[in-house]
């Protein structure tokens, strides 16, 4: 199957510059980029079907470094700082998830809202449940979406309703794992909740089996004040947060750690060094009060540094929102620390949920950007009715688009060049 695409095309680079592609054909064979051209003869084209989008912004689909299925019917509702807000309403939702039918409408509802925001790839916690996993794979693999899904780890300081038996939440790993990972467009990620809800034991024995199978890993790390306190009493042998993680050899380029706030240099030095990726989730880290992550230190630091929804400490599933928040709140942090010129441009935060994220999963020799050869995975976009497409710059638009926030709900949506949503 042969389509052309007509449109306006937003190309993020490896250099962090985005390339605008203004009434472009792409020929997509087969799923893949064949040819990208300003002017063709239509008639010369050997094609299936044609979609022109006209004025309509088309982007590589976004990937979210980091999200939760079963918080999404929690967006935006409850409150409180990290710890509590986990006691309160998360924990209590996560335990609805063993109620089979419950589980399958929200996990349905969740891919649903997250391709029509335009993310075609995501790195994503279940519910603790390995039922619930196992439902999440099954979605996740009829959605198209390139899904990584990780069980949240959590035998101990868990309610006694969702708390897992070390021994056999390890038995449930391996019996995921060898269902669903690498099986279609998915991906088992091992996923040590956090340290609080982990024994030395299991992060011992998850260290081991990431060593020996090459898993992603995903986790969070010095999220919240009171958290890195906690852990400090926990583990009090140890030196830091970071080297709690490094003890169980649970750092390496293949692991993903979300917020990364409250880090010293000497942690900086070592997630560096481990060349670990970091999911920045600046949204979430706004509503659970939890703080401002010095995206543009990491970044020059050399760290690799993506963007992730966190839903539902973060409120909605775009990352289109993501990109603007962690602009957004750059500027609050440039100002606060005096430091006027210190802030991530749209350029670049629309870099970090594209082409920087495949970088960082070892996929962007297949998607991430508009190249030959490369899967076709996009969105498209109408900007607002206040922002007339004829009067703006061509280096304008990636800001139209990404601060329309009256509707972040996408046109159309294409993963490996197969429309999967439009409205
Ligand atoms: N730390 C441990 N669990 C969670 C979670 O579900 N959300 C966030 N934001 N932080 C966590
Ligand atoms: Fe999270």
């Amino acid at each position: 199957m042969r389509k052309l695409i007509k449109g306006i095309f937003l190309n993020p680079k490896s250099d962090y510059s985005v390339e605008v592609l203004n009434n472009y054909y792409l020929l997509i064979d087969n799923g893949k980029i064949e040819q990208i051209e300003k002017n063709i003869e239509i008639n010369e084209v050997a094609f299936d079907v044609f979609y022109d989008f006209g004025d309509r912004i088309i982007i590589p689909g976004m990937i979210d470094l980091h999200t939760h299925i079963p918080q999404f019917r929690a967006a935006g509702i409850g409150k409180g700082e990290l710890l509590e807000w986990l006691d309160n309403y998360i924990f209590p939702l996560e335990a609805k998830f063993s109620e089979k039918y419950f589980a399958e409408d929200s996990t349905k509802l969740f891919f649903k809202h997250l391709i029509s925001k335009g993310t075609t790839t995501a790195v994503m916690y279940s519910s603790p449940q390995k039922q619930a996993c196992e439902t999440a794979f099954e979605i996740a693999d009829e959605s198209q979406v390139r899904a990584y899904i990780g069980l949240p780890l959590m035998d101990r300081n868990t309610p006694e309703i969702l708390v897992q038996n070390t021994e056999q939440v390890i038995n449930d790993i391996f019996s995921i794992a060898k269902k669903w990972h690498k099986k279609n467009k998915c991906e088992f990620v091992l996923t040590p909740r956090f340290a609080l809800s982990c024994t030395e034991e299991l992060l011992q024995k998850v260290g081991e089996i990431a060593e020996t199978d090459n898993f992603f890993v995903q986790t969070h790390l010095a999220e919240n004040k009171k958290e890195v306190q906690e852990v400090k009493l926990q583990f009090p042998d140890i030196e830091n947060y970071t080297s709690v993680y490094d003890r169980y050899n649970l750092l390496t380029p293949k692991t993903l750690l979300a917020h990364c706030i409250f880090l010293n240099d000497e942690e900086i030095e070592k997630i560096n060094e481990r060349n670990c990726i970091i999911a920045h989730c600046p949204t979430s880290n706004k509503f659970l009060r939890s703080g401002i992550m010095r995206a543009n230190k990491y970044i020059n630091a050399g760290l690799k540094v993506g963007l992730g929804t966190d839903v539902a400490g973060g409120y909605c599933l775009s990352m289109l929102n993501e990109a603007m928040e962690a602009c957004e709140v750059s500027k609050l942090l440039s100002v606060q620390n005096e430091m006027h010129d210190d802030v991530l441009e749209a350029e670049s935060a629309f870099c970090l949920s594209t082409i920087k994220a495949a970088e960082f999963l070892e996929i962007s020799g297949e998607v991430g950007n508009f190249e030959i050869g490369k899967k076709f995975d996009a969105a498209v976009f109408e900007l607002s009715e206040v922002h007339k497409i004829t009067e703006l710059k061509e280096d304008e638009l990636l800001r139209a688009l990404m601060y329309k926030i009256d509707n972040r709900t996408a046109k159309a949506v294409f993963i490996d060049g197969n429309l999967v949503y439009h409205k």
